[in-house]
């Protein structure tokens, strides 16, 4: 019998890892990504097969993760958690620069990019271990944002490819107060409320009120 609640009791942060597709930065949101070792620094990216970050390290042999603070702007998280960089282009309208010739995301806690060393395949995610190259803490953001931070405050959802991902709508059950509820199609962001004005935009992923459905 596995109760798969319990892993809601562990605990992870919320990153942005960023790699090239050729000469295009790319990347996408992710939790799983823990340091392995410190003397070398060693840490591992856990990243599913059919994200198309996966085949762009695969290419690259490089990675970076940038981590998110709790007042990094929260359409990041869906800005590269919830549409593939294969058919979009993520850092058109994000702050990076480049580092080690990976892109690092600006107004976040800070970077840490890192070489391909090894890697080891699940059935469903490829575990990149990366030996770190460069790291850097930005000055004057808040605390790191975990992804209980995430899931309680920003009240996102994790999508199918996400190793957390729960298939429940648990966020939605539970929020059974006064007035109707408006469910981003794209992200699962709620909003509550009589009506979601016509010009309302999604503050996860950015999307228009048109893609809300009410819940
Ligand atoms: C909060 C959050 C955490 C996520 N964690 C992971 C993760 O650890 N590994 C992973 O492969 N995908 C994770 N995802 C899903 C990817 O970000 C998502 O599938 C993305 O659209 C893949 O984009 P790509 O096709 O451009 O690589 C997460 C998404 C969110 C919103």
């Amino acid at each position: 019998m596995m109760n798969m609640n319990i892993f809601r009791s562990m605990s992870y942060g919320v990153y942005i890892v960023s790699t090239m597709d050729g000469d295009r930065p790319t990347g996408c949101t992710a939790n799983s990504i823990m340091q392995i070792t410190s003397d070398p620094a060693t840490v591992a990216a856990s990243i599913n097969h059919n994200n198309y970050t996966n085949s762009c390290i695969e290419k690259t042999g490089k990675f970076a993760f940038s981590i998110l603070a709790e007042d990094s702007d929260p359409s990041l998280i869906g800005n590269f958690g919830f549409r593939s960089g294969k058919d979009a282009d993520k850092f058109e309208s994000v702050d990076y620069e480049m580092v080690q010739g990976v892109p690092v995301v600006k107004n976040t806690c800070g970077y840490v990019v890192c070489k391909v060393i090894d890697k080891m395949e699940t059935a469903t995610h490829t575990v990149f271990l990366g030996e770190v190259i460069e790291g850097e803490v930005y000055e004057g953001m808040g605390d790191a944002m975990t992804y209980a931070y995430y899931h309680k405050v920003v009240k996102g959802k994790s999508p199918k490819n996400a190793p957390t991902y729960l298939p429940e709508t648990e966020e939605v059950e539970k929020k059974d107060g006064a007035g109707n509820k408006y469910i981003c199609s794209v992200c699962g962001y709620i909003y509550e409320g009589d009506e979601l004005p016509a010009d309302y935009k999604c503050p996860i992923c950015s999307q228009g009120a048109d893609r809300f459905r009410k819940g």
